[in-house]
């Protein structure tokens, strides 16, 4: 049997504010922008403090450090900027992004009044005074027009991928566990429920939920690391280890062995492989491999004379995780060059550089489509190096393993 992806249904409505919130947002927006991640925070403190159940949906780490803080704020700023100005980029994949991350989270239409009530309430707290009735009619806007799109594009994605948003999760039995590296464990799921595994699509995540030790519940997001099994998932953590150690990371590596269940989402995400006959570099640095062998494997089902180009950069060898199930997995493939990149190389290694992801190296050209995975400052380079190169920007694709803090501020650069 051949997975197929659900069809993935775009929101192609394009709402408008009214002539008179237009204005204001006009008058507003930078103001609104300057403020933007404070607001954001604000929100956040008002609303878990109101609602503190709600932790168990939100990250903890993305809370501490403020990245989702940041994420939401650059969102609501890049979603008004496009409504006053016909030139911003499409927003499309931003609000697919986030509509994504919600479904795999079980977000419901009735919680974006509670967060709509905080959101706009941290706006009059911040901006005090200067949040005329007219202010706060014009945001109030804003806000119901990102969530309407929000609610419309979830309620699409959960109907096709025929999931209850106030039951999202399934539980899946832990049927392998294989230490791919020194941090990096594979875990292979297979539905306990009886039913098939849903149809998922090369390079889609899935949010695994877990109960921690100290009593808290938290989601995290994990690509699917290989799709080569119709029955079964795998994933691959990396357990995070600069700075505190990661709760769920080091959980998965530490405190669930095989027999065990955890309960997963449905798939979700939009990475993947590009339609069409075009050349592809995949680049990745790190935990990003894990997104690797899925592409891999789908073009050898599908494209197996489709030009491929890996490019990967690690710690070391050892570090390099799924190396040899990505090697064997393009065994299949008529077309492929796989360079790597390691910060020490080995004595018997001949083949692999010393250092950075060197993208002279990498004979790629302007009819590329470069997809990437891995750091923020890693992506900025490989999208610098595609651009470089002549590969237009839609023909560049990337996967980022935490709130996506870039999309949304391309929009308003
Ligand atoms: C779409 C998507 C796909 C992903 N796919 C994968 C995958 O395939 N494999 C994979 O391994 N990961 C993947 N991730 C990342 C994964 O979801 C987790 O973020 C990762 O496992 C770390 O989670 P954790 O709970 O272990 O760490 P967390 O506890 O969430 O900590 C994360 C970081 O925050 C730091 N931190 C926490 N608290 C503080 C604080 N108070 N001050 C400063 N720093 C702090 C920690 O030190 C750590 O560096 C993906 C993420 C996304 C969004
Ligand atoms: C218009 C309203 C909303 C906007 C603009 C918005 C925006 C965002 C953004 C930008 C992200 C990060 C996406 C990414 O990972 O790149 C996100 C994630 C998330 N959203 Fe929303 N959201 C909205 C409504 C809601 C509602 C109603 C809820 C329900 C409580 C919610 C809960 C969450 C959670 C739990 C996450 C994951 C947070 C994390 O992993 O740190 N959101 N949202």
């Amino acid at each position: 049997m051949t997975l197929t992806a659900p069809p993935r249904p775009s929101s192609d409505t394009h709402p408008a504010l009214s002539p008179a919130a237009e204005a204001v947002v006009r008058a507003t927006a930078g103001v609104v922008a300057e403020h933007s991640e404070t607001i954001s925070a604000r929100f956040y403190e008002s609303m878990l403090g109101e609602r503190p159940e709600l932790w168990r949906l939100f990250n903890r780490a993305n809370q501490e450090t403020g990245e989702q803080s940041r994420a939401l704020a650059a969102s609501v700023v890049g979603y008004a900027v496009q409504l006053i100005d016909p030139d911003a980029p499409s927003f499309e994949p931003v609000l697919r992004r986030i509509a994504g991350k919600h479904i795999t989270l079980g977000i419901t239409p009735e919680q974006y009044t509670l967060v709509g009530r905080h959101l706009l309430g941290a706006v009059a707290d911040i901006l005090g005074a200067a949040v005329t009735p007219a202010v706060a009619a014009a945001w109030d806007e804003v806000y119901w027009l990102f969530a309407t799109q929000l609610i419309a594009t979830e309620a699409r994605l959960y109907a096709a991928a025929d999931i209850d948003p106030h039951n999202p999760l399934r539980p899946y039995r832990v049927m392998r566990r294989t230490q791919e590296s020194p941090g990096t464990v594979s875990l292979v799921l297979e539905p306990a429920d009886g039913a098939p595994l849903p149809a998922l699509a090369a390079g889609q995540y899935v949010t695994v939920f877990v109960d921690l030790a100290d009593g808290t519940r938290q989601p995290r997001q994990y690509s699917v690391s290989s799709i080569a099994s119709d029955t079964r998932l795998q994933i691959t953590v990396a357990q995070v280890r600069n700075g505190p150690p990661g709760q769920v990371s080091t959980h998965l590596q530490e405190a669930v062995d095989v027999g065990d269940i955890l309960e997963v989402s449905g798939p979700a995400g939009d990475f993947g492989v590009p339609t069409g006959e075009g050349p592809l570099l995949i680049a990745t640095a790190g935990a990003g491999i894990t997104t690797v062998l899925p592409l891999v494997e789908h073009l050898a089902r599908t494209q197996p004379g489709r030009k491929l180009i890996l490019a990967h950069a690690d710690r070391s060898r050892a570090d390099h995780a799924l190396r040899q199930a990505i090697a064997t997995a393009a065994e299949a493939l008529d077309d492929v060059v796989d360079h790597a990149w390691y910060e020490t190389v080995d004595a018997d290694d001949s083949t692999s550089f010393t250092g950075l992801m060197n993208f002279d190296r990498i004979a790629f050209t302007a009819d590329t489509h470069v997809l990437s995975c891995g750091p923020l400052p890693f992506l900025r380079a490989v999208r610098l190096a595609a651009l470089q190169r002549g590969v237009p920007p839609e023909r560049t694709s990337y996967e980022v393993f935490g709130p996506d803090l870039w999309s949304p501020v391309t929009v308003t650069e």
